[in-house]
């Protein structure tokens, strides 16, 4: 988005700004781009921040007619602060005073007497939004890509740039505190709905609304009466344990303390002038320094090593051929076309096909807003019975029963047909890849991408490689993966790779726990304590407890378990989980019934036994070199089974506790429940 060359402009000032370019036309109007240097999007760098302080001090003593913010950036406004950044502030003392400085910048852009207006096309983000929301006028341009937020409590803090107070100011407090709390992004219909933009624009009359809304000072806004009933003194704490506890439902104090810090924020000032800015800033440095927040950024820089380009450029992947249209197979389709591929998907016959279709299209419904999109999807994924599409795709992907003879005959069938190029891979859950490779003529070609269920709501895809695997192959499946959206993390091809094989001994150690007299409900409710997003009884009844069994039984000799006798019992009698309507717990609306009765921490270790059992195996793991370092342990165990994020992956927790300690209590552990506990030989490989 630039101004358009016809606009007469001149340049201000004989200073060169390496991050934004600042014109003056004729009418007097200042138009201020930011463009970041070497950046493909803008950031709030300290070097962009340290800029801007110039320039708002420039145009404090030149004041123009009138200041338009926009973005030199195709893709967005601003998609906040320099994450990169963040791990500097966190280790000096120094966030307050920082936090203070680009707080003071904020307040001198709202006070210039000047009308200034901000230009978002695409997302404004965090302290992109907060830059706009110091403006007097917001212009949102309208496309897919368009969102608007504060998504800081994602990252354990929360918004630092004067955003806590003047979000609740403009849109009350009912309509604030929810963009805050989840840290959702909004669209620019709803944020006109809101208040939050003032007029929304398309790439032709942007400039137009621009220049009219620099003509003047908006009038002073004022949130909605019940809004403002609320901010009374006396209110407030009325409401902020409202807030709390409706917090406290998704999240707890002690994991994720930013959200109620957001609300106590509040709480205290009440979005009202300076007191509320100089807390907003101590509440955010005490939060960044918080073990939550250093570990949810470490969460973002392991996910952005997933999303780093491959060093050798691939071609990038056109037609996906998906055989086995089943549960795993069918989803896998249907998001390959949602992501803009070209796909066939083959089953044995027709009937197998048409509910991946239907699921597919109910998918399509509910990721894209307009019918020409949903439509296109559609188009894109074509059932193939005859099975034309091998001849003309990129990747094969193979789904179908998990079982040898019958993937290798299938291998027979197609191989002839594929192009020479063409990647062959399998979603196998257990079966090794040198096994299932021993009958093609090209062995080198079979790579594993084993996606997770659901395919759509899990990012995690593991990239299985033997011995017998190409590297080219490994690398066009880690590309492939890249290029669908999904976070692959490169595995050897050992039994469970690698989070199947963590999980297992933490669902078995449940079931023992269960077999001792443990209630269910008490054990699911150990983990949860512990951060994870479900307890492991309800995960076995969710992933589909035929499922668990033949997990179970492949992975039971190296976990040193032979049986699962309750596994077996259940599914003999039908009783498979969730899908089934009983599991382990019985389901009314898709809910498990839970003994209300049952209190967590009524027996002894059960949350220790739990989470010790998963650290050891992630250790074991990181010592058979399932993946290459302790740092993808993390991001597949975190991304591949929601462990919880606010303590960094498993590795990263045992860090924090103190790997001698954590050795020290599987010592224990042995010595009282057997040894299968026996601390892992990895363990060293974490002290060296
Ligand atoms: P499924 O039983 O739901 O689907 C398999 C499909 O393959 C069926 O529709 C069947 O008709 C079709 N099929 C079988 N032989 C075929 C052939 N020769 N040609 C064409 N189609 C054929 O199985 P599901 O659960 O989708 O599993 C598929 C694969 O994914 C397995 O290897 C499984 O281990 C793996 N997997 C399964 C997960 C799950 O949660 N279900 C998770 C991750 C991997």
């Amino acid at each position: 988005m630039n101004i358009p060359a016809e606009e007469p402009a001149q340049s201000t000032g004989n200073k060169q700004y390496q991050h934004w370019r600042m014109e003056i036309a004729d009418d007097g109007l200042c138009w201020l781009c930011l463009d970041m240097a070497e950046s493909s999007t803008n950031l709030l760098s300290s070097g962009v921040l340290l800029e801007f302080a110039d320039i708002v001090e420039k145009l404090e003593a030149h004041t123009p007619n009138g200041l338009i913010i926009y973005s030199g950036k195709e893709n967005g406004f601003i998609a906040g602060a320099d994450v990169k950044e963040f791990p500097q502030l966190s280790k000096g003392n120094n966030a307050f005073e920082l936090i203070r400085r680009m707080q003071a910048v904020m307040d001198r852009l709202e006070q210039l007497p000047t009308p200034v207006v901000a230009v978002i096309n695409g997302f404004a983000m965090g302290g992109g939004l907060e830059l706009a929301l110091a403006c007097d006028w917001r212009i949102a341009l309208e496309s897919d890509r368009s969102t608007l937020g504060l998504p800081e409590v994602q990252l354990g803090v929360h918004p630092g740039f004067g955003g806590t107070v003047r979000l609740v100011r403009l849109l009350g407090v009912r309509q604030a505190m929810p963009m805050m709390l989840t840290g959702k992004p909004i669209r620019p219909s709803k944020a006109l709905r809101l208040g939050l933009v003032d007029k929304i624009a398309t790439t032709d009359d942007w400039r137009a609304i621009a220049t009219r809304l620099a003509s003047r000072k908006p009038p002073v806004r004022r949130a909605p009466l019940l809004d403002r009933i609320m901010n009374i003194g006396l209110v407030r704490p009325i409401v902020a344990v409202m807030l709390k506890k409706q917090v406290s439902k998704h999240a707890r104090k002690e994991h994720y303390p930013a959200p109620f810090a957001i609300i106590d924020l509040w709480r205290r000032h009440g979005a009202k002038h300076n007191n509320a800015y100089e807390a907003e800033a101590a509440s955010f440095a005490e939060l960044i320094t918080s073990s939550t927040s250093q570990n949810l950024i470490r969460v973002f820089f392991l996910q952005d090593r997933l999303k780093r380009a491959p060093e050798q450029p691939v071609v990038p992947v056109k037609h996906v051929h998906v055989i086995g249209g089943g549960i795993m197979g069918g989803d896998i389709a249907a998001w390959c076309a949602l992501r803009g591929l070209s796909v066939t998907l083959q089953d044995r016959e027709m009937h197998y096909i048409v509910p991946a279709l239907e699921r597919a299209e109910k998918l399509f419904e509910k990721k894209f807003r307009n019918e020409t999109d949903r439509a296109a999807a559609k188009q894109r994924l074509v059932a193939d019975v005859n099975g034309e599409g091998v001849a003309e795709a990129d990747v094969v992907i193979e789904a179908i029963f998990e079982d040898l003879d019958a993937k290798q005959a299938l291998y027979r069938q197609i191989e002839p047909r594929m192009k020479p190029s063409a990647v062959l891979a399998t979603n196998t859950s257990s079966i090794p890849i040198q096994d299932l490779s021993t009958c093609l003529q090209k062995p080198g070609r079979l790579v594993g991408l084993h996606f997770f269920n659901p395919v759509a709501k899990l990012p995690l895809v593991e990239i299985v490689s033997a011995e017998t695997t190409a590297t080219e192959a490994t690398n066009a499946a880690l590309a492939f993966a890249q290029q669908i959206g999904k976070l692959p993390v490169p595995c050897r091809s050992q039994p469970g790779f690698l989070v199947n094989r963590i999980l297992a001994p933490y669902m078995a150690e449940a079931m023992d726990l269960a077999r001792e007299g443990v209630p269910i409900s008490e054990i699911d409710k150990a983990a949860v304590h512990f951060g994870m997003p479900m307890g492991p009884v309800e995960l076995a009844d969710s992933v589909g407890l035929d499922v668990a069994l033949h997990v179970a039984k492949i992975l039971g000799p190296i976990i040193g378990r032979t049986s699962a006798p309750e596994l077996e019992k259940l599914v003999a009698e039908g009783h498979l989980g969730r899908k089934t309507g009983k599991g382990f717990y019985e389901y009314r609306n898709g809910r498990p019934v839970r003994d209300k009765s049952t209190q967590a921490g009524q027996h002894k270790d059960v949350e220790t036994r739990l989470i010790l059992a998963l650290l050891n195996e992630a250790a074991k793991c990181l010592e058979e070199e399932v993946v290459s370092d302790a740092d993808l342990v993390d991001t597949g165990v975190i991304f591949g089974t929601g462990f919880a994020p606010f303590r960094g992956g498993p590795l990263n927790y045992a860090k924090e506790c103190g790997i001698n300690d954590v050795v020290q209590k599987l010592e224990r552990l042995t010595s009282q429940y057997g040894p299968r506990f026996k601390p892992s030989a990895g363990w060293h490989r974490l002290t060296r």
